[in-house]
């Protein structure tokens, strides 16, 4: 008989991981992907997103865009929805603009964009430039990049979320150094969502971030949660362990994804990839079980053990 481990490994390696998820064979639970509600409407989102950081900056020559139109395609495919940029992210926006142009079923699609300047009028700005280069009429979540005059930009996002120009009002930060101004941030003022890094190696936010935000009510994304593909380092040519399998894990990416998955508070996943099989493979991690506390400790033994 054959394992259902190597079912899905093969299925992630031949890129049908779609069509298997269709008849309900990526996880115990069926075909449905897990859906994460949002805290403060109770909107549910698919558990992984996709981030644009260098993988959407990139020059658009035509075989760049019918590749990325791939990504994303296989991203809405598979049960995708958030997709986060930032204006900090050189041409990641206006690309993704593009590439969306070229994709069916986007219907999920949940916009999610940054604010990265100073001052109210240049905020203002910029987020009407973001929201022109997305090529949307509006942005479902607004976020505040890495706290950049947060206190400035808080005022004009409560306003445009009024106005419904934004549904969601977020914050974001990526460094360590950089939580003790976000749990700040979060003391002041009630946000719809908290971003900041989380991945197995990586787990300062355990301390604090992650408890504060599910006792704030705030959603979280999770970004780095490969900590920029050096945690692929550490498994190169490494066996996946049998008892993955456990939790419906086929590769690497979906242990090191359905480990964040693995804490109740973490809302959403962004993993960026410029590849249709990575895009295929990482959606799977949005099915089937997930790691309890238990099997997530195991998880980071074993991870040291290499
Ligand atoms: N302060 C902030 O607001 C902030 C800071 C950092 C990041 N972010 C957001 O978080 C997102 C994610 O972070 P990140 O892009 O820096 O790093 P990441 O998602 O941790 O890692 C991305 C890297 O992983 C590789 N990868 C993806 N899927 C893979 C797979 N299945 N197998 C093997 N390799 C795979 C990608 O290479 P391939 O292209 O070859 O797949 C890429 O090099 C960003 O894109 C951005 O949207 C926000």
């Amino acid at each position: 008989m054959v394992e259902r481990r190597t079912l899905l490994q093969a299925a992630v390696a031949a890129g049908v991981l779609p069509y298997l998820s269709a008849f309900g064979a990526t996880g115990a639970t069926g075909s449905d992907p897990i859906l994460r509600a949002i805290p403060s409407s109770g909107e549910r989102l698919p558990v992984i997103g996709m981030g644009t950081m260098h993988t959407f900056d990139v020059e658009g020559d035509e075989p760049t865009f019918v590749r990325l139109a791939e990504v994303l395609q296989a991203f809405f495919d598979n049960g995708g929805a958030l997709v986060d940029s930032s204006p900090m992210y050189g041409k990641a926006e206006q690309v993704f603009g593009d590439v969306l142009q070229r994709t069916t079923r986007k219907d999920a699609l949940f916009t999610a964009t940054k604010v990265w300047a100073d001052g109210k009028q240049q905020g203002i700005d910029e987020m009407y430039r973001s929201m022109g280069r997305m090529r949307v009429t509006s942005i479902d979540l607004m976020q505040i990049h890495n706290l950049r005059d947060w206190r400035t930009h808080i005022e004009t996002l409560r306003e445009w979320k009024e106005q419904g120009k934004i549904r969601y009002i977020g914050v974001t930060t990526s460094h360590g150094r950089r939580h003790d101004e976000l749990v700040e941030a979060m003391q002041e003022t009630d946000f719809d969502f908290v971003q900041f890094t989380y991945n197995i190696v990586d787990r300062e936010a355990e301390n604090r971030l992650l408890p504060m935000a599910r006792d704030r009510g705030a959603a979280t994304l999770i970004n780095l949660p490969f900590g920029r593909a050096t945690l692929f380092d550490k498994v190169r040519g490494k066996q996946l362990p049998e008892w993955a399998s456990e939790f419906d894990c086929a590769s690497w990416a979906q242990f090191f994804l359905k480990f964040c998955l693995g804490d109740p508070a973490v809302t959403c996943v962004i993993p960026a990839t410029s590849k249709p099989h990575h895009m295929v493979d990482n959606m799977g991690a949005g099915f089937g079980r997930l790691p309890d506390a238990d099997m997530r400790q195991r998880m980071i033994r074993h991870l040291e053990s290499l």
